[in-house]
């Protein structure tokens, strides 16, 4: 499904500043899919399962409990609890990309279609450098917006910048049919005149990218292949390409090179990242003992 902005919160009522700054100044802990971002990416448990900041997996709930991050942020959280309902809300996390990436990928992948996942961003800041992409189209959230991402489709993010982006990300579960409000709470001030844009980007010729796949197959290795994945990953940010295209570049740049390891690798980094995956199985980019 495309991405949509569900509407908007003004939030010069509330003030934030000093709660983003405690959040970009908690050190970030390891977790589960570090090693496909790059830069300073950081999620932070705000409201979880447990209630303990260092759960920062998700997983189903029937209460969502706030963790120390919540309770350190009062403005944050009177943000949070005047405007959305916590009936089906499962978790909360802060999110900080700063000079980074996070490349193509799908989420619930593992988790099947049974149940209907909702996720939503809030951005808390504007970040002019800050981007988010999907299989429609590259976009930038505003501050204040809420934004509908079909997570279940290849997307990506990337901050080209410095300067922080903070951003909420809201995940709901509902068993029966909803609409896109039900997340709001009563209290809840929204502006539904809102329109989703879309960034325009430049048009690359088949000619350049049979070039680009040319030249990645000469430098492909397996010293070389991370850091060609996040390389490639940001081309479809700035040309008009398919959000997974870079994988499928890597897959043919491999092929050209012969190099049958790298080929394995390339196509099983695509199969795990947007094709296929069971619950609990692991795949590293740079572990080539597997
Ligand atoms: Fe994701």
């Amino acid at each position: 499904m495309p991405p949509r902005i569900i509407g908007k919160i003004d939030l010069r009522d509330y003030n934030l500043t000093r709660d983003i700054e405690h959040l970009n100044s908690v050190t970030k802990q390891p977790e589960e899919y570090d090693e496909f971002g790059q830069g300073h990416w950081k999620n932070l448990s705000i409201y979880n399962a447990s209630g303990d900041a260092s759960d920062t997996q998700y997983r189903s709930t029937d209460h969502c409990l706030p963790t120390e991050h919540a309770l350190a942020c009062l403005h944050l959280r009177e943000f949070i609890h005047t405007h959305f309902k916590f009936d089906n809300l499962q978790m909360v996390r802060a999110r900080s990309l700063v000079d980074g990436l996070v490349i193509p990928h799908r989420d619930f992948v593992e988790l099947g279609q049974k149940t209907k996942y909702f996720r939503v961003f809030v951005a808390l800041e504007d970040n002019d450098e800050s981007f988010h992409s999907d299989e429609h189209g590259v976009f930038q959230m505003r501050a204040g917006e809420v934004w509908y991402l079909d997570a279940g489709i290849s997307h990506a993010a990337v901050n080209f910048g410095l300067h922080s982006r903070m951003f909420l990300c809201l995940d709901f579960m509902f068993e029966d049919a909803f609409v896109d409000t039900d997340i709001f709470g009563a209290q809840a001030a929204i502006d539904f005149d809102c329109h989703t844009t879309y960034i325009e980007r430049q048009p690359l010729h088949t000619t350049h990218v049979s070039e680009i796949i040319s030249a990645t197959s000469k430098i492909i290795n397996r010293h070389t292949f991370k850091d060609i994945v996040f390389a490639l990953s940001k081309y479809h940010f700035i040309y008009d390409l398919p959000v997974s295209s870079c994988y499928d570049w890597i897959i043919s740049a491999a092929r050209q090179a012969d190099n049958l390891e790298i080929i394995d690798k390339a196509v099983g980094l695509r199969r795990y990242l947007i094709e296929q995956r069971d619950i609990g199985q692991r795949y590293a980019i740079n572990d080539w003992n597997a």
